[in-house]
């Protein structure tokens, strides 16, 4: 018996050694030292034995369990050991490799856009002016025209945030800003800024989106100096080749309304899927001052007349760069926004 368990310790320490990795190792603690390995099944085997050899058996093999668990802690403790060396020595650093540089990064398109826009009627004399995202119901609808239960207030679906307050559907309340400001003088300003709808997000329309609005108030300013305006920034903006038309619309703080449409710069009018095969893109709402909105800015409108147009900001990007879908914009997907 006591032959049988120097034979099973010297096995034991023999297959130790052989244990490469953490499965091996656990196999081996399983196969003599688990509750049904082999130094276990010799423990219980004691019984067998005469009396008076019992206590030694028990103590040589209580020793030689002692010792099995002691190579085993050895032994796990050196393959570990072992493989933060392996795993050290794989990912050794080199101080030396020059560091990956970190890119400075750029304008979004948005904004690139918007700064061409702010050039282009830079030089026609127009000043940036801005006004508040938050806007009370009487600057976005009353001042302009629309009082409470006006139908017109249905043109633009509203994120309310008391009775009182909106985000602006808009930027046309600028228009009342400026012109309680800077009254009685004259004013040619653009004010740019975000507009937000309570809209179906689709690849045409978002609920955010910005706008440029354009407020012109002189004296014997006309609805040609309006046309021309636009006429110039379309030629400015997408290419001197550029036409556009009249069409007669309604808003409730310009009158007369128009809207103004341009020939489609992808086919030149002959018709495409740009255009959805009219040869013309809606490039701006726009209309002479109403003379209600005058009044309210402060200015006599048998004195004072004015124009005023609001373009969006994405649409003419979409246009210019030919992209298809306007949800892209606010994705943050970098793959979209390091093409501009
Ligand atoms: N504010 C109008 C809109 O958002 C556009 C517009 C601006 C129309 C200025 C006329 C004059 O639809």
């Amino acid at each position: 018996m006591l032959d049988r368990l120097t034979q099973l310790e010297t096995e034991a320490l023999a297959a130790l050694e052989e244990a490469q990795d953490s499965d091996a190792l656990a196999d081996w603690n399983r196969h003599y030292l688990g509750k049904k390995g082999a130094l276990t099944q010799m423990l219980r085997s004691v019984g067998e034995l005469p009396k008076e050899e019992r206590p030694a058996f028990g103590r040589a093999t209580n020793e030689a369990k002692a010792t099995l668990e002691a190579a085993y802690q050895a032994r796990a403790d050196a393959l570990r050991q072992e493989q933060m060396q392996r795993e050290l020595a794989r990912g050794t650093l080199d101080v030396t490799l020059p560091g990956r540089p970190i890119g400075p990064g750029h304008l979004h398109i948005t904004t690139q856009t918007l700064r061409q826009i702010y050039a282009i009627f830079a030089e026609m004399g127009f000043q940036v002016y801005e006004s508040p995202d938050v806007e009370t119901d009487e600057l976005n609808f009353g001042l302009l025209n629309m009082p409470p239960h006006h139908p017109a207030r249905d043109m633009w679906d509203t994120f309310w945030i008391s009775d009182e307050v909106l985000l602006r559907t808009h930027t046309s309340p600028g228009q009342m800003r400026v012109m309680r400001k800077r009254c009685p003088e004259p004013i040619r300003v653009i004010l740019p800024g975000k507009c937000y709808r309570y809209e179906q997000i689709t690849a045409r329309a978002e609920h955010q989106f910005y706008q440029v609005e354009g407020l012109a108030v002189g004296h014997g300013i006309t609805m040609a100096d309006l046309i021309s305006t636009l006429t110039e920034f379309a030629r400015r903006f997408y290419g001197p080749e550029r036409h556009v038309r009249i069409r007669g619309s309604y808003f409730p703080f310009t009158e007369p309304s128009i809207e103004v449409d341009m020939d489609c710069i992808l086919c030149g009018g002959d018709g495409c899927r740009v255009c959805k095969h009219s040869g013309w893109l809606e490039i701006a709402g726009a209309g002479m001052v109403h003379p209600v909105v005058l009044e309210n800015g402060g200015y006599d409108p048998d004195e004072w007349s004015g124009f005023a147009f609001g373009p969006g900001v994405e649409r003419p990007a979409m246009l210019k760069y030919d992209i298809d879908d306007i949800r892209l914009f606010y994705g943050n997907d970098l793959r979209f926004l390091r093409q501009f």
